[in-house]
């Protein structure tokens, strides 16, 4: 069987034997190391050492005092979508949102006493769960703390996930008077026996009304996420399900890969699993997916994503300046990150930080006036060279390789090691003086491109959901 799509113009053809080859488990790549290789040995205490300006080498100061991407975690949802894989809480108490947000006003407190100056913020996202599970006043009140001690650049980027099946007009209102520019609504899909099987059900006008919605408040950017490789879809379902998406014109679109971990998420074990499109189909669902979304004018950015060719995440790839952390990507380049509330995580100079898992340990935590840290990752020199490569892959389709880390196993003087001699042989790359340029089919294995350099990857390989 040979697959087709046409990519952002260019014509490419996948043989059945390639994505055997190349379907296997592997990370997504939004940390480097990935998040099973950080250790409890990274504790409260180094992520405090991080955050202070005065352990900062002279060398990485100018930095640390550009703007920050926050990241605020609202883990809350009234009820769990069989597929998710975010971190939730399933709950039908509304007061617990509001000792919620006196935690993270506590954090933020705790964050920015480390911190020193009032600094500036030229990102800032509220994910979950569903950071909608908020009421309007817990929503004023959590943006009153964070206002208190974080200034916005005027070209801010402030963006909420948002479930378009219980978020309120009022909310959407209040939001952008706040001054939240960019919404992302979870859809998933449109075909009713899949969202009958992933519990999550909603109709077409519903999601129409609240694009339009967002639209008139005065949002400047509307997201829509998509998930490929749910039960019953078929090529020709989620076909139609992209017909109606072209139809509510979002200005970006996220296609998620579906993360199917059975073993790590009970949850999941309730979706129908012979029901799920077999990896051909899934494959093809993606192929095709590309196809009428580049014929609609979208352009296919990195990984998952598109953005209409006239949208500022489609002019950074083209102009080489795209950039991606935990929340996808952006045009935001060289940001330290900053995350708050349960699991969140932060990219602090050179460092990772995870916080508590369990809200009872993250509340203790705060309560007692320590950072919620769990565990963390201070990147070594190496981790800092391979991140950049693989950051560069992701975003820009090509990395330079000169730097690579030596000795790594493998690597030859020429820049080159068995995998990659490999992923050239196939078709994926092509390298030439050093720099590595992903073909146009290479584009559909990024993830296996990355995973050759990555050596930690035998460490924590069955941690990860499929790569195809
Ligand atoms: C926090 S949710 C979005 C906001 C809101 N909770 C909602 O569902 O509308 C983030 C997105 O992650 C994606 N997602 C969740 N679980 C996933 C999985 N197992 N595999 C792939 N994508 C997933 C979905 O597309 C979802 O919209
Ligand atoms: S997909 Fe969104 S609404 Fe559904 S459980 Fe996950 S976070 Fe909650």
């Amino acid at each position: 069987m040979l697959f087709k799509t046409t990519i952002n113009g260019e014509k490419v053809e996948i043989s059945e034997e390639l994505l055997k080859k190349y379907d296997r488990a592997g990370p997504r790549y939004t940390s480097y190391p990935t998040a099973p290789i950080w250790t409890s040995d990274f504790g409260p205490k180094d992520f405090a050492n991080a955050l202070t300006p005065a352990t900062i080498a002279s060398a990485d100061r100018r930095q640390r005092t550009n703007a920050l991407s926050l990241y605020f975690h609202i883990p809350f949802c009234s009820k769990r979508c069989l597929f998710c894989g975010c971190s939730t809480i399933e709950t039908s108490r509304d007061d617990i949102g509001t000792r919620y947000i006196k935690a993270l006003a506590e954090e933020i407190r705790l964050v920015t006493a480390h911190l020193g100056a009032k600094r500036k913020v030229s990102q800032l996202h509220y994910g979950g769960g569903t950071p909608t599970f908020l009421s309007c006043t817990q929503l004023e009140t959590l943006w009153e703390s964070i206002t208190a001690r974080f200034a916005f650049t005027d070209d801010a980027e402030i963006g909420i996930e948002i479930d378009p099946r219980v978020t309120t007009s009022e909310q959407l209102k209040l939001l952008c008077n706040l001054g939240f520019n960019r919404i992302s609504m979870g859809v998933q899909d449109f075909s009713e026996p899949v969202q009958n099987a992933i519990g999550r059900v909603e109709p077409f006008e519903h999601v129409q009304k609240a694009v339009k919605n967002a639209r008139s408040c005065g949002f400047k950017s509307v997201n829509i996420d998509l998930i490929y490789g749910l039960p019953y879809q078929t090529k020709e379902s989620f076909k139609a399900a992209i017909d109606k998406i072209i139809e509510l014109s979002p200005d970006r679109i996220a296609c998620f890969n579906f993360a199917y971990l059975p073993k790590m998420l009970p949850h999941q074990r309730k979706l129908p699993s012979e029901k799920l499109p077999s990896g051909n189909e899934k494959f093809g669902i993606f192929c095709r997916t590309i196809e009428q979304l580049c014929g609609a004018g979208y352009d296919f950015i990195g990984m998952d994503h598109f953005a209409k060719s006239d949208d500022e995440l489609s002019a950074a790839a083209r102009n080489g300046t795209l950039w991606r952390n935990f929340q996808g990507y952006t045009t935001k380049a060289g940001t330290d990150l900053i995350g708050f509330g349960l699991t969140s995580i932060s990219d602090y100079a050179g460092s990772y930080a995870q916080n508590e898992k369990r809200l009872i340990n993250y509340y203790r935590a705060i309560e007692a006036q320590k950072l919620a840290t769990i565990k963390g990752w201070k990147l070594t020199e190496d981790d800092l060279a391979v991140r950049k490569i693989i950051r560069d892959l992701f975003c820009n389709a090509h990395a330079d390789i000169t730097n690579i880390p030596t000795p790594a196993e493998g690597w030859s003087a020429s820049g080159g090691n068995h995998r990659t001699i490999e992923l050239e042989q196939d078709g994926l790359i092509q390298i030439n003086d050093n720099i590595i340029h992903i073909t146009p089919l290479g584009r559909l294995f990024i993830r296996n491109i990355a995973m050759a350099f990555d050596k930690y990857l035998n460490t924590a390989e069955n941690k990860f959901s499929r790569t195809i």
